[in-house]
């Protein structure tokens, strides 16, 4: 994907300030800290373009990446973090669960998981959520440089059986740290776009 201009269109609360409906959606869920907008960075080519912290709950609005004026990338806020009140884990519920319900333009959901964790019961949720809903059930598998190439089939297996994955194809490690499979992710992203023109 040659990325030509990126912009962060919308930081969005509720659905008034969304962008407007119409260009091709794909969002990237998934719990605090896993890697969600270091993996836009990465596929975008920029360092700190998606604010990232090593602190868990750094995005707590959803971010809308317009690329190349064709398509956007969609960042939301994690779950899953414990530090928060329950009032605003309430708020950030609703926010994600509205935007997952209502928006017309929304394409794909993308699961993120942290590659040397068996996935945990908000992933779980979350994933059976995403395949209720009829979407493809693609999982990036993120901090791949965390283990050896050679663990990576083993990690992808236990997420597999935990998240019960249809098929291990669905399952992309990858790393921000080290730009492992960006070409990969991007392949996969296209694919989803091509299908929906
Ligand atoms: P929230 O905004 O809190 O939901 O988190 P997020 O999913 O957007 O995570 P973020 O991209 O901010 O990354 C969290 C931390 O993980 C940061 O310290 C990143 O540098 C680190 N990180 C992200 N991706 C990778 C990766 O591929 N490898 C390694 N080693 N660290 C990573
Ligand atoms: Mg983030």
């Amino acid at each position: 994907m040659k990325i030509k201009k990126v912009e962060l269109e919308s930081v969005a609360a509720k659905p008034n300030q969304y962008p407007e409906e119409g260009l091709v959606e794909i969002a990237l869920a998934g719990r605090s800290n896993v890697g969600k907008s270091s993996l836009i960075n990465t596929l975008i080519n920029r360092n700190n373009f998606a604010r990232t912290s090593s602190q868990p709950g750094k995005t707590q609005t959803i971010n809308f990446y317009n690329i190349n004026g064709e398509f956007r990338i969609v960042d939301l806020p994690g779950y899953g973090y414990a530090k928060v009140s329950m009032a605003d884990r309430q708020r950030w519920a609703n926010m994600i669960e509205t935007y997952l319900t209502s928006r017309k333009s929304l394409k794909e959901v993308v699961l993120l998981l942290d590659i040397r964790h068996e996935p945990g019961e908000h992933d779980k949720m979350m994933y059976d959520w995403i395949k209720s809903f009829g979407y493809s059930g693609y999982i990036i598998a993120t901090k791949a440089d965390k283990i050896s190439k050679g663990q990576w089939q083993k990690h992808a297996g236990i997420i597999k059986k935990k998240l019960e994955v249809s098929n291990t194809d669905l399952i992309i490690p990858f790393s921000a740290a080290k730009k492992l499979n960006v070409d990969k992710v991007w392949e996969k992203l296209g694919s989803i776009l091509e299908l929906v023109e």
